[in-house]
C-alpha cells in the first residue's frame, strides 16, 4: 500500500498513554509516515482534541484517573467534532470481553501489547486510508447532491421561462389580450393560496393558468381578432382552443396535469360550458379556479369590441354567475380580492409587471 495515499500532508495521530515508554515506540513505529502527538491521560486527551483537529487517535486502556474506555466514550457522545476521531485502544489485557466492549463503545481497532512494530503501521494505514476513503466519499456525495440540485434548478427555470415565452405567444396574437395569460396565472395562484392549496398546487396552478389560452395558436388571427359579433361556424372555431390546446400540452409528458386548465377552462359549473358539459366538482379544480381568474381578466381589460368594465360591474356579474358559470367557493375568494382591492391595484400592479 502506497503509504501516502490517503493524504497529501502527513497525517496525524494523537497517542495516549500514561507510559511514557510507550509514547516513545509508538512515534518511533508510527513517525516515518505520520506525525505523530501525544497525552499522558484521558483528561489531558479530551482537552486536546476539545481544541485541536487529529486524524486518529491510539489510547492506552489501562490509565490512571479517566481510563481509555471511558475516554471513549465520553468522545463518542460528544457533540463535538471529536466524535468523529476515529479511534485505537490499546492494551496489555488479555479480557476478551474487554476487546467486544471497546468495539461496541466505537473504537475502530484493537491492538495489543507487546506492540508489533509491522503490524501497528498496517493496522494504523488501514484505518486512515478507510477514513480517507469515507471522507472522499462524503465529499463526492455533498458536491452530486449540490451539482444535481444545481441541475433541477436550471431545469425549472428553463421550463418557466419556456411557459412565459409561450404564453406570451399566445398574447401576441391578440393585441387586446396583451398580459391576459400572465395575469390569469397570477389571479389563479392568489386564488389557489387563499383556498388553502399547497405551494406545489399554487405552482401548478400558476403554469395551467399560464397556458390555458395555448390552443389559440391553432386558430386563425382573422378570428381572434374579428371585431364584429362571430357567426356560428366561427365560433365553433374559437371554442377548439380548449381541446387544441389540450392536445399540444399532451406533449409535456412528465407534467400531464399541465393539460386539465387548457382543456376544461370553459367548462361552467352549470354544466353549460364546453367542450365536455363538465358540470360542479367533475370539472377539475385547477379549470374551475382558472375560470374565475380568467372571467375577471376578462372584464377588467379592454376589448375589441367594449372597453374595461367598471370594478361594481366586475364584482356584480361574479357574484351572478356564483353556481351557474363560477365555482361558488372560488368565485367567493375572487369576490373577497376584487373587495380588497379599493384602488383597484390588483389589475394595476400586473399590468405594469408585465409592461
Ligand atoms: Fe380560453
Amino acid at each position: 500500500m502506497d503509504e501516502n495515499c490517503y493524504e497529501e500532508r502527513k497525517p496525524l495521530i494523537f497517542a495516549v498513554d500514561d507510559d511514557e515508554i510507550n509514547l516513545l515506540l509508538i512515534s518511533r513505529i508510527l513517525g516515518e509516515f505520520t506525525e505523530v502527538r501525544t497525552a499522558q491521560s484521558g483528561t489531558e486527551a479530551l482537552n486536546y482534541l476539545a481544541e485541536n483537529s487529529v486524524d486518529l487517535v491510539l489510547m492506552d486502556y489501562n490509565m490512571p484517573g479517566r481510563d481509555g474506555l471511558e475516554t471513549l466514550k465520553y468522545m463518542k457522545h460528544s457533540r463535538a467534532e471529536m466524535k468523529n476521531v476515529p479511534v485505537i485502544i490499546l492494551t496489555g489485557d488479555t479480557d476478551l470481553d474487554l476487546e467486544t466492549e471497546v468495539f461496541r463503545s466505537g473504537a475502530v481497532d484493537f491492538i495489543r501489547k507487546p506492540f508489533v512494530p509491522m503490524a501497528m503501521q498496517e493496522r494504523v494505514r488501514r484505518v486512515l486510508q478507510n477514513e480517507y476513503l469515507k471522507r472522499n466519499l462524503r465529499r463526492e456525495v455533498d458536491r452530486q447532491t449540490k451539482l444535481a440540485r444545481e441541475q433541477a434548478a436550471a431545469t425549472a427555470r428553463l421550463f418557466d421561462e419556456t411557459v412565459l415565452a409561450l404564453a406570451e405567444t399566445v398574447d401576441a396574437k391578440d393585441p387586446y389580450t396583451k398580459g391576459h395569460s400572465l395575469r390569469v396565472a397570477e389571479y389563479s395562484k392568489h386564488i389557489a393560496a387563499l383556498a388553502g392549496r399547497t405551494s406545489r398546487q399554487q405552482y401548478d396552478v400558476y403554469c395551467m393558468g399560464l397556458l390555458h389560452d395555448v390552443g389559440k395558436i391553432g386558430i386563425p388571427d382573422e378570428i381572434i381578432n374579428k371585431p364584429a359579433r362571430l357567426n356560428d361556424e366561427e365560433y365553433g372555431i374559437i371554442k377548439s382552443h380548449t381541446t387544441i390546446g389540450a392536445s399540444i400540452l399532451k406533449k409535456i409528458v412528465d407534467f400531464p396535469q399541465l393539460t386539465l386548465g387548457a382543456h376544461s377552462h370553459h367548462e361552467r359549473y352549470d354544466g353549460k360550458g364546453y367542450p365536455q358539459g363538465l358540470k360542479g366538482t367533475d370539472i377539475p379544480t385547477e379549470a374551475r379556479i382558472i375560470a374565475v381568474a380568467d372571467a375577471y381578466d376578462a372584464m377588467t381589460s379592454c376589448r375589441s369590441y367594449r372597453g374595461i368594465m367598471e370594478q361594481s360591474r366586475v364584482r356584480y356579474e361574479i357574484e351572478r354567475g356564483i353556481g351557474k358559470q363560477f365555482d361558488p367557493v372560488f368565485a367567493a375568494i375572487m369576490l373577497q380580492l376584487i373587495d380588497e382591492d379599493k384602488d383597484f391595484q390588483m389589475r394595476g400592479q400586473l399590468t405594469e409587471n408585465e409592461a
